[in-house]
């Protein structure tokens, strides 16, 4: 292990204080519910390097998580590393302007269509919570439309009829869907008559959405492709179809890039599809483990913000020199190490594997991916259109019991993990080797191998 390594090394009574400390004093002994997988629980890590991670007990695992889709260049990329020390010997952690931070917003605006200009944030929940508020602001309007199963981070606004719901809501006869809290604590009688949740890739609800709301909608806020809930590419002309209805009704649209961003190019969905948002949120990959999110856009709308405008965007923590060259640094290594490239030819190589391997073993299943979030629905040969079609087609049991072994016996961590109601992808990084990849193959082989598909118990 390298000297910078070893000290993440814990011995047998400083572990037992941490875990008797975790215990009390942590909530669920998690920091973040979500660390805490569902089926497998909390998995105490004590370090991690490229695309792998060591348990405290020394046991090595290929990380298909990768830090929820931010990890590109992996767990510890040099050139961030680089940045930060450097950025900190200017000030730890000032958040006032520096030619960093028009630095930038000028690589976002040359990487993104519609990022005219950008405004940071700290998280995704933030940056989707902001987008909301300016289109609010500028249309006047209240009414924001969502898609049932496209999650935007855990702010209260848009949690609704997401990928964790519970239940899934009643349909209307208008095709609309009603809005199921994603959590506790939301004040559901305010907030949910200001949502509208409409299914993905179905443009006729969407238009009666329109023909009836239309005058009230601010914005429609959409994953590009949806993938929190496997993955859901949009069907052929359908964000052109959002994209001009949305203009139509005088609403905003706005992409949640927060996944999609700098996974396929730097250019995001937008730039893949060709379709501009007026609105996009970054985050995740846009720092690959730095801390930092942003809300870029037309200037006409994005102008709404203070000082110019008179919309509140601002925060202690927002702008930080290390967060900004974080960023910058993240930006260009994927650019300059080609890692955009090889995400897209890894991407393509697991998913037909994947394919294969379902098929060799007698397993229905539909697999696609996007810039390496790879969705494995088994279940169906079928492709799903959006997240109903997904929860109604899916054999959690099976891969449930195909996931226990990946994880408990065969080293491979958060592969086809599962969720409530879904599965969440697979996440590859640039920095998943051939070998990687095919030692992961190997292991997914051999638990198909172990686990016969009509001996589970379908759902
Ligand atoms: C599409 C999307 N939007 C927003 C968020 C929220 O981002 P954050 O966790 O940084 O608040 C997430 C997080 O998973 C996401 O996947």
């Amino acid at each position: 292990m390298e000297p910078a390594l070893e000290s993440a090394k814990w011995d047998e009574a400083r572990l037992r204080q941490a875990e008797a400390a975790a215990q009390a004093h942590l909530v669920g002994a998690v920091v973040s519910s979500w660390n805490n997988f569902q089926v497998t629980g909390r998995t105490v890590i004590s370090h991690a390097d490229g695309c792998r991670v060591w348990d405290v007990a020394g046991r090595e695992r290929i990380d298909w998580v990768m830090g929820w889709g931010s990890l590109i260049l992996g767990h510890r990329p040099a050139a961030i590393h680089d940045a930060v020390m450097e950025a900190m010997r200017f000030g730890l952690g000032y958040m006032y302007e520096s030619p960093r931070t028009g630095m930038l917003a000028r690589r976002m605006a040359e990487l993104v269509p519609c990022a005219e200009r950008m405004r940071l944030a700290n998280s995704g929940t933030e940056a989707t919570l902001h987008a909301v508020r300016i289109a609010r602001a500028v249309t006047g309007r209240r009414l924001i439309l969502k898609f049932e199963g496209h999650f935007h981070g855990l702010n209260d606004y848009l949690l609704f009829g997401v990928d964790g719901a519970k239940l899934l809501g009643e349909i209307n006869d208008d095709g609309l869907i009603d809005p199921v809290p994603g959590s506790a604590g939301l004040p559901v009688d305010a907030l949910a008559p200001l949502l509208l949740i409409a299914p993905f890739n179905d443009l006729d609800v969407l238009e009666r959405a329109f023909a009836k709301y239309g005058h009230d909608i601010a914005a429609v806020i959409m994953e590009p492709v949806a993938l929190n809930v496997g993955c859901i590419a949009p069907e052929p002309g359908y964000l052109q179809a959002v994209r001009s209805m949305a203009s139509q009704a005088g609403s905003l649209l706005i992409f949640d890039e927060i996944l999609t961003g700098f996974r396929l190019g730097g250019g995001g969905a937008q730039g893949k599809f060709g379709v501009v948002p007026d609105l996009a949120c970054f985050g995740k990959a846009m720092g690959c483990g730095i801390p930092v999110a942003a809300v870029c856009g037309k200037a006409a709308y994005m102008d709404a913000l203070s000082p110019v405008g008179s919309v509140e965007m601002a925060g202690t923590n927002t702008g930080r020199q290390l967060a900004v060259s974080g960023a910058l640094a993240a930006l260009d290594a994927m650019e300059s190490s080609g890692a955009w490239h090889r995400l897209a030819v890894a991407n393509d190589r697991v998913v037909a594997a994947c394919r294969a391997l379902l098929q060799r073993h007698g397993v229905p299943a539909y697999v696609e991916g996007f810039g390496g979030r790879i969705g494995v629905h088994i279940g169906s040969e079928q492709r799903p259109r959006n997240f109903r079609e997904v929860v109604a087609r899916w054999n959690r049991d099976y891969h449930v019991s195909l996931y226990r072994k990946l994880h408990d016996t065969l080293g491979l961590f958060g592969f086809l993990l599962p969720l409530g109601p879904c599965p969440e992808p697979i996440t590859l990084s640039a920095v998943h080797s051939d070998q990687d990849i095919d030692t992961t193959l190997d292991r997914f082989e051999t638990a198909l191998r172990a686990t016969p598909y009509q001996t589970a118990r379908m759902p």
